[in-house]
Formats: structure tokens, sequence, C-alpha cells
């Protein structure tokens, strides 16, 4: 920038510098807009209008004295012209420092105002402005981390403005719902029209009325029920003010499937046991009725329903004993067992417990059990129920006249569905029939309790239908793999697969009994 200092008063000049500069500061940048003390500089009327101010009175003076006679007029013409150029000299330096003063808010770099109050000012002015900056740039981190904080929160989060438009969401809610217009996942490209599906919703459009119309946060619960049926809890949040960008209502969607599904588990479950205990009460009750009122002496009649009574009374107290034992597996399903212990031996005392049951259906059991097979960590009581309720099941629903075959073997790696298991060592126990399988349909929920392919046969065989909930549990406890396979009309295999004990000594596996 050229020197604006006397004896040549560029007006013009001052003005150009600045805005170059200005323009080419950069478009994000939080620098101010250039001061308005550079303003009056550049206008040929503020020169002179300086140098009238600054003449006005040794030239009102001159001019008195002369009028009074106390002057001669050449001494007053020179004395004059002394003032008048004096009066530009310091007209001149006074806008070059504010030319300059002007400069430096702009440019840190440019040359410092001669005049000290100017320089003063000058040095005033730029920490006011590095303070400004400081701020302004904290502000912008500050809302850099408010920004990320609600980007990374958990929950879907939706801004709407007074129209109901979705003007914000966060990455939950992108993911959740997918979001037109925004760099939506594979997730959420899955399901595009889930966000107007979930906020068409009656439900949801009330709460926002009623938040927009009262001011007051409101809650609201949905269902989406395709394509997998969801539950989610609304929440709606009036905002007052509203945001800069025009956001008027925050949304905060919760995902409440887990819990709707797990309280409804809880429901079947307690509308499950008191049925399958109130069905044998109910007919004990009839019984007891019957050999107190028409069999009275019958003593015939008496021995078959005190026979039907004994089974019925049983099957109560199985019922009882399988929920007991279950929510005592459930108890400890946390803490992994650390016995070491012959899988192969306990299922072949498993199976000999069932000799005297293959005659009643002519059925055989083949074992290919490894010998010699490492041990594993594991309950010896609990993997004694699990062989129990599985070849009980593979006699109570195999073919009549079939094989039951048991095998152990050694896997030096997880078969691919245990996924947790990754690359450890394990031994696989597989019990498999040749009766008529399960219809692929069932297979999933065959380890939820009381789940029962064909109910009344289950129960004519004295099945509580708790069996596979119990092997389940116990083979969670133990960090293996359960798998059921079957094929209708090819027989079922059910196979788990437990990872080895470490070896002995070493850390992990420390050895107890
Ligand atoms: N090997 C199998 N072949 C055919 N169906 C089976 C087999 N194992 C289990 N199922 C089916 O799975 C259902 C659930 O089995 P689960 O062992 O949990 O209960 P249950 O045998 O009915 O009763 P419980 O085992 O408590 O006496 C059974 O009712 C049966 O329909
Ligand atoms: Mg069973």
């Amino acid at each position: 920038m050229p020197d604006p200092a006397p004896p040549a008063p560029p007006r013009a000049q001052p003005r150009t510098p600045p805005r170059a500069g200005a323009e080419a500061a950069p478009p994000d940048s939080l620098a101010p807009p250039p001061p308005a003390a550079a303003a009056p500089i550049a206008p040929a009327g503020g020169l002179a209008r300086s140098v009238a101010i600054l003449a006005a009175t040794p030239l009102s003076a001159l001019a008195g004295l002369s009028l009074a006679g106390a002057l001669a007029p050449l001494p007053g013409l020179i004395g004059a012209a002394f003032c008048l150029s004096g009066a530009v000299l310091l007209a001149c330096l006074w806008h070059g420092d504010l030319a300059r003063l002007g400069a430096r808010l702009r440019r840190p770099d440019a040359p410092a105002p001669r005049l000290a109050p100017a320089a003063a000012l000058a040095d005033d002015l730029a920490r006011a402005q590095r303070d400004w900056q400081e701020r302004a740039e904290q502000f912008a981190r500050q809302a850099r981390a408010n920004e990320t904080i609600l980007e990374r929160l958990p929950d879907p989060l939706l801004v709407l403005d007074e129209a109901q438009a979705v003007t914000r969401l966060n990455a939950a809610a992108r993911r959740y719902f997918g979001a037109p217009g925004t760099d939506a996942t594979a997730a959420s490209a899955a399901a595009p029209a889930d966000l107007p599906a979930l906020l068409r919703q009656p439900g949801a459009r009330a709460a926002i009325a009623r938040a927009l119309s009262e001011n007051r946060p409101q809650r609201a619960e949905l269902v989406l029920p395709v394509p997998v049926e969801r539950h989610f809890a609304l929440q709606v949040l009036p905002l007052d003010p509203p945001l800069a960008d025009g956001g008027r209502v925050l949304l905060v969607v919760q995902d409440i499937t887990a819990m709707h599904r797990t309280e409804r588990m809880r429901a079947d479950f307690v509308a499950n046991a008191s049925h399958e205990l109130r069905t044998p009460l109910a007919s004990l009750i009839g019984f007891i009725e019957t050999l107190r009122g028409p069999a009275a002496d019958d003593a015939k009649a008496q021995a078959r329903f005190l026979g039907i009574m004994h089974e019925q009374a049983a099957r109560m107290a199985r019922l009882i004993d399988d929920l007991l034992s279950l929510s005592r597996i459930e108890l400890t399903e946390h803490t992994q067992p650390t016995e070491r212990v012959d899988l192969g031996r306990i299922l072949r005392r498993a199976a000999e417990s069932f000799e005297p049951r293959l005659a009643e259906r002519r059925m055989t059991i083949a074992q290919d059990i490894a010998e010699a097979a490492p041990p594993v960590l594991g309950d010896a009581d609990q993997l004694a129920q699990v062989f129990h309720n599985l070849i009980d099941n593979a006699l109570k629903y195999g073919r009549e006249g079939g094989t039951v075959r048991l095998s152990v073997q050694r896997l030096a790696a997880a078969p691919a569905t245990a996924g947790r298991a990754g690359q450890r060592a394990g031994l696989q126990a597989s019990i498999a029939d040749d009766g008529p399988g399960i219809a692929r349909e069932h297979l999933p929920r065959l380890t939820e309790r009381f789940y029962r392919v064909d109910a009344a046969r289950s129960r004519a065989a004295g099945g509580t239908g708790l069996g596979l909930a119990i092997v389940k549990h116990i083979v969670n406890r133990h960090r293996g793999q359960l798998a059921i396979a079957s094929e209708e009309g090819n027989g079922t295999i059910v196979s788990l697969w437990l990872p080895e004990a470490p070896a002995e000594g070493s850390e992990a596996g420390a050895p107890t009994s």
C-alpha cells in the first residue's frame, strides 16, 4: 500500500487497498468487516474538512488582528499561509494514520500509525480483534463439540420446524429411519420410507401438535409394523424460542422393541406356566370329586383313577422341578463352570440310564464316542441334564424301532455357527434320531419355554416343553453353542459344541476337581 503521508494527499488511494485486502480474506474467515474508522479517509471532502477545522481558529485570529489594525496585511497573509500549510500537513498525517489503522485491522503486518495516540489505538483495536477472534473460534469449537455429541447419541434425534418438516436429524435417526437428502447408510437406505411413516402415525402427529400448541413436552408410543414389528417411545420437546434454523420441536425416539418383547415373553411365560399347572390340577380336582361321589364304592374305578391322579401329580411335580432348575441355571448363567469334565463319559452314563426305556419303543442307541477326548470345563450335573433331555426327546419323538446315534468328536476349530468361539478347539457332542423330524418354521423357536411342535403329543408323553430351554441355558453357561438341524422325514440332529479346557496349570483353566 502506498504511503499516504504528505505532501500529496491521495484521496481515493487509501480506500482501494483495504477493499482488496477484504476480498482476499477466505470466505469462512472470522475477521470482522472493515472498521468504520477507515471510511472518512477517502472522500475529498474529508481532508478539506479536517484542514478547515484545524486552520479555522488561527486564521480567524489573524483576520481579527488584521481588521483591528494590530497586524499589517503582509505579515498577516504570511501567517495565514503558514497556518494553512500546517493544517494541511497535520490533516494529511491524521488521515494517513487512520488509513494505516484501517489497514492494520485488516492485515496485522501493515505499517503502524505514526502519531502516538493512533498507534496506541491501533494496538488496542488489534488486541480486541485477537480476543474476538479467539472467542469466535472457541464458540465454533464448542458448537462442533455439541454437534458431535448429538450426532453420536445412540437414540434417534430429530428437529422439526413449525410446519412439522424435518430440518435436522442425527446419525442414529438416519440409521433407523433413513433420510432422504442425507448421506444415508446402507441400513437406512433399506428403510427410506420409515421416517414419514413414523411421523404420519396419528399418535405422533397428535403429540407434536399438542407440544406446539401447549408448549409443553409430550410423549407417545408408536408401532412400525413392517418390515419387522418395532416399537418406539417418542418424546416431543417444544423449542421455545425456536432454533436459529427454524427448529421448533425436538423429537427423541427410543427403540423399545426389545423391552416390549421381554415384557410379552414374561406375560406369556406366566400365562403358560399357570396353564400348564392348571390343567393337571383341574383333572386332579375332578377325579377327587368323582372318587368322593359317584365312584365312592367302585373299587375298580378307584384304582384306575388313582393311577391317573398319580400321573397328573407327577407331571405337576416335574413341571415345578423344571421351572426351578431353569431359574437356578439362569442365576448362575454368567459364571462359567471351572470343573474339568469328560464329556464322553457323561454322555455314556446318560445313555445307560435310558436302557430300561429302550424296549418300550423297540429303539436302540448307537454310540460313537471318541476315546481319550480332552476334557471340557463344565458342570457335570448340568451336562448330564443336557444329555438326559436330548436323549429323552430322541426317544420320545424318534421313530418307533429306530436308532438314536450319540457321538462325541474333537473339533480343531469351532463350527461356523459358533461365531463367538472363534478358532478355539472344542468337543462336539451330537444326538441324532431317525424320526419324523421337525418342520423348518419351528426350528428357531424350539428353545423357547413351553414351545412344543405338537403340544398334545408332548403332553401325552409327559413333556413340559421346558427341556430344550434348559439345554440352551446350560450350554450358554458353558460358553458353548447349540445347533438343532432337522428335516421333515429325515430325523433330527442336536449338536452342542463346548470349548476345550485349557492345558492344566495354565491361568484360564485352573482345575477345581
Ligand atoms: N428329536 C426330536 N424330534 C422331533 N421333535 C422334537 C425333537 N426334540 C424336540 N422336539 C420338539 O420340540 C418340542 C420342545 O422340546 P422340549 O424338549 O423343549 O419339550 P418337551 O420334550 O415337549 O418337554 P420336556 O422336555 O420338558 O419333557 C417338543 O415338544 C417336540 O415337539
Ligand atoms: Mg424334551
